[in-house]
């Protein structure tokens, strides 16, 4: 049952305090069920409101009601009354908001106990270390790196390096064309660039001699994948372009080139081989590093390994450009490109091609 004010027949002090205490019985039976924002007002209302409160009926009821010589008993009591409804309604009040915040604290509760998400750390592709490793070693001799675009024109793929128009040499390179290009002049049909060497010309447009610089990208064949196939590969160009360049710059340079990727004691070997846009031209082998030239599976019993392409720049592609300042007559040089997966699996003993674009995270994890 609700409390309401009685009005007071007996001003007796024992009477007082028994009305005292009924009251204060009453508040504190409302404030233990309060338990939610609406009711805590609604009850703060009942008690403490100017108008028609519990409060203000208690002063209507009890002291202006009383007689004379009752009101000092009654006034002492009303007052300390006033005082103790506002604590029990504050406290009632506070202990609903301290358990609402209670509450949220709770349930945004964080446990710094639990691991952490694990983010595992990259890692270099083996062929991208190998491709930098490769670069870095001419940029120790101070060349210069530069990209060219993978889709090329037929022009720079293959006519600026000295590949005529139905030239057999073309065949060799099992080019993937970009379809519907009939209508075009065939020097500007687009290709994937088969080889990195196109940057030769790109570089060489850009820079006047002296030159030297190294291109390492992504190019594509049309071989059907297998265990030293792949459809798209690495190369690393090299271009070097100067006065008196000869073919002994070619060799000290290579051959320092393959002790510092596989080691002081490797030697190079150099034999005849053809290019259209070097002259002349050669394929360049290194002593087996699995058996050191005895003789071995690897190097199926050869003691070599073959690397690499090279040759002195062909006074046909310096034609293409001449009006940059490469005369024939005035300066020389050599290029080389080699495949980055090929070397990369020589030099980590890996036998299929295939492990480096498959993604398989056993494999790639034994390079972090
Ligand atoms: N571009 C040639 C290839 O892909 C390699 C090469 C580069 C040969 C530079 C000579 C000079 O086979």
């Amino acid at each position: 049952m609700a409390y309401t004010v009685p009005k007071l027949e007996d001003y007796s002090p024992a009477a007082l305090d028994k009305a005292v205490a009924e009251l204060l019985a009453g508040l504190r039976q409302e404030a233990a069920a309060i338990s939610s924002e609406g009711e805590s007002k609604a009850f703060r209302d009942r008690w403490m409101a100017r108008k028609n409160g519990i409060l203000t009926q208690v002063n209507d009821l009890w002291l202006k009601a009383a007689p004379g010589p009752a009101k000092r008993e009654v006034g002492t009591r009303v007052n300390n009354l006033k005082t103790d409804v506002e604590q029990i309604v504050d406290d009632a009040q506070g202990r609903l908001s301290g358990s609402a915040s209670q509450a949220r604290l709770e349930s945004e509760r964080i446990d710094i106990t639990l691991p952490g998400i694990h983010r595992p750390l990259g890692a270099e592709h083996p062929v991208i270390r190998t491709m930098n490793e490769i670069v870095n070693v001419f940029r120790a001799m101070g060349y210069s790196v530069a990209e060219g675009p993978e889709i090329e024109t037929d022009y720079f793929n293959f006519e600026a390096l000295n590949f005529p128009p139905n030239h057999p040499a073309r065949d060799t390179q099992d080019t993937l064309f970009v379809a519907g290009q009939e209508k075009k002049q065939q020097r500007d049909r687009l290709l994937l660039r088969t080889h990195t060497s196109p940057v030769q010309i790109h570089a060489m447009e850009q820079q006047p001699p002296p030159i030297r610089v190294v291109v390492p990208g992504k190019v594509h064949r049309a071989d059907t994948a297998d265990a030293t196939h792949s459809p798209i590969f690495h190369q690393v160009e090299g271009l070097a372009v100067d006065t008196n360049i000869t073919f002994c710059d070619l060799k000290g340079t290579l051959d320092h080139a393959m002790k510092a990727l596989f080691g002081s004691d490797v030697n190079t070997r150099f034999f005849p081989s053809f290019f259209p846009f070097t002259e002349p031209s050669a394929d360049v082998s290194v002593t087996c590093f699995k058996c050191g030239g005895k003789g071995c599976r690897l190097c199926k019993n050869s003691g070599w390994i073959e690397l690499l392409g090279c040759g002195m720049v062909d006074p046909a592609v310096f034609k293409f450009v001449e009006n940059n300042g490469y005369k024939a007559d005035k300066i020389s040089g050599f290029a080389f490109g080699m495949g980055v997966e090929r070397i990369a699996m020589l030099k980590y003993g890996i036998d299929d091609i295939q492990l480096f674009f498959q993604g398989d995270m056993r494999f790639l994890e034994q390079f972090v």
